[in-house]
């Protein structure tokens, strides 16, 4: 230890170097490598939005402020192992803005394409949630189906059939293009 301190004290430049030469490592280590593995990360995420309609979902996604009870975030933590694997960034690479949420009063949602791949399973849920889970607590999104005689629902098309008093007798839902872009949307949250 004093030869190292006899040899800085002859030869100040010893310390800029040596100090110097530390820096520069730290700053290699802990901001330009992650910087360019981020980089790289999100050169190979594919693009979240790739079809209209998902896009069209994902705007009803945040003007419904369902991102206020689903997060589409999961933590490392042995609790949110049946959501999925933990959230990397690359996750919300090209994602504006990023839907991580705040609040889980629902379950995460960021591998819900895997866990719900029904679409009808998600239409009866969107118009009510309680059609499908009768203990939940989410709110029915009725607005996005009209309700009309089962006799004028299109034979081709998709509609709703429940019992009271989801529905009035003799009624069907038929979804609006909104609920099936909602749906499209949902569908396609995935982890990769
Ligand atoms: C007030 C809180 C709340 C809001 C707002 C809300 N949800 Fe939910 N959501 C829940 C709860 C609680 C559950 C769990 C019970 C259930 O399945 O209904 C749930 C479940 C779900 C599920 C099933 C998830 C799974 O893993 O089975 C989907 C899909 C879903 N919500 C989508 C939406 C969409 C889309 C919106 C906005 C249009 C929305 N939620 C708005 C609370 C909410």
């Amino acid at each position: 230890m004093t030869d190292l301190t006899d040899f800085f004290h002859h030869h100040p430049v010893g310390i800029v170097t040596v100090s110097g030469a530390v820096f520069l490592l730290l700053t290699v280590l802990v901001a330009i490598r992650p910087a360019v593995e981020l980089k790289e990360a999100d050169a190979s995420a594919p693009q979240v939005s790739d079809t209209a309609a998902i896009a069209r979902g994902r705007a009803i996604y945040l003007a419904e402020g369902c991102g206020y009870c689903h997060s589409q975030l999961v933590r490392g933590v042995p609790v949110d192992t049946r959501y999925g694997r933990p959230s990397s960034a690359s996750d919300y690479a090209r994602e504006a803005p990023p839907l991580m949420g705040t609040e889980r009063t629902g379950p995460d949602l960021a591998n819900v394409g895997h866990r719900q791949p029904s679409t009808m399973w998600n239409l009866y849920h969107l118009f009510d949630p309680r059609s499908m889970v009768p203990q939940s607590v989410m709110p029915a999104f009725p607005w996005y189906f009209r309700i009309v005689d089962a006799s004028a629902a299109p034979k081709d098309g998709i509609a709703l059939v429940l019992p009271e008093p989801f529905l009035p007798a003799g009624k069907v839902a038929l979804p609006k293009p909104e609920a099936l872009d909602l749906v499209a949307y949902l569908m396609s949250v995935k982890q990769r």
